[in-house]
């Protein structure tokens, strides 16, 4: 008998591979930078006995009814929205995702993308190489203060924790909501628990941590907004899903709040042609939350290990339900 097929939906360096070669035959999607098309992963998932996909793979009732042999499909992301996990678990496929690994990386950019909306730095960066910067003046490119402000945590997981001992070290007063309170992060920064509505009304940084699933879907809408303080910055970088677009949009430019800094988006890929991308005061990144060179290399590792547990019926190591 030949060795288990792990069939991997997208291009990654084949050094991550060697460790598991002895046990497992690979099978890749060629390219880096396309996604494997629906034809051909249909076809080629036909012979693997598990799956390392990305959250750009739609995991659906009518892919796991065709995968149905599949033992295992480990997905490149702490995030699962793309999976439907109540079909795989009924099918007695495994789920398995990127926890932990991808934390720290996560909440760094998270604190980038506040800094950086708050004190406009894309468009600081943007004055010199269009030629504006003629004379210093007292208010040009002024932003707003993080240090001593309030930042409100909406969705208190790990990378929320993590974003949280970030905001203790810039001197911020920590407001969070969650769906269950955690005292322990409370004792450890100092961190006030409120509904969801007090927190986003008293917030100066509302940073949106929420998973995207059928109860978060739309959080942050024109209702949401209004109830912010003029003054707010929204920080999104968790899923698109949890924002309805034209809402913020309208909030932006009618400066309902200040400023937005957005990771990630309803639909993804986004060009500049995107209304966001018309904003002064939005700040755009193109999903890299977890993009470091180490963390990547984490979390396939973590991928593989999932993989190769399932396929030598041990337990895996962060399994989804
Ligand atoms: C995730 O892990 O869910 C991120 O969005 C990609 O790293």
């Amino acid at each position: 008998m030949g060795k288990p097929i792990i069939y991997i939906t997208r291009q990654i360096p084949t050094q991550l591979l060697e460790p598991y070669k002895a046990h497992f035959q690979f099978e890749m999607w060629e390219k880096e930078d396309t996604p494997v098309p629906e034809a051909i992963l249909y076809e080629e998932v036909k012979r693997a006995d598990g799956m390392m996909c990305l959250l750009t793979e739609k995991i659906d009732k009518a892919f796991l009814e065709h995968a149905s042999h599949l033992k295992v499909i480990a997905n490149m992301a702490v995030g699962y929205d793309n999976i439907d996990v109540k079909t795989a678990n009924a099918k007695e496929i495994t789920i398995t995702n990127t926890p932990d690994v991808l934390t720290e990386t996560t909440a760094d950019l998270t604190f980038t993308l506040l800094l950086t909306t708050a004190r406009r730095i894309i468009e600081a960066s943007h004055y010199i190489y269009e030629d504006k910067w003629d004379v210093w003046s007292p208010f040009m490119l002024a932003g707003s203060d993080v240090h001593a402000k309030k930042i409100g945590i909406i969705g208190m997981g790990r990378i929320g924790e993590a974003v949280g001992r970030r905001a203790k070290g810039f001197g911020m007063e920590i407001l969070y909501h969650n769906r269950s309170r955690n005292e322990r992060i409370e004792n450890e920064l100092g961190a006030t628990y409120g509904s969801f509505e007090d927190v986003i009304k008293e917030a100066d940084f509302v940073v949106s941590l929420l998973p995207l699933t059928a109860g978060t879907e739309d959080t942050f809408n024109e209702a949401t907004f209004a109830q912010m303080k003029p003054s707010a910055i929204f920080i999104n970088a968790s899923r698109g899903g949890v924002v309805d677009e034209q809402a913020l949009y309208e909030a932006l430019k009618n400066q309902v709040i200040r400023a937005a800094g957005l990771d990630v988006f309803k639909k993804e890929p986004i060009d500049s042609t995107h209304p966001l991308a018309t904003l002064p005061n939005a700040v755009l990144l193109p999903h890299i939350g977890s993009a470091s060179v180490q963390t990547r290399e984490r979390m396939i590792q973590l991928c593989l290990d999932n993989i190769s547990r399932v396929l030598h019926a041990e337990a895996p190591l962060t399994p989804v339900k």
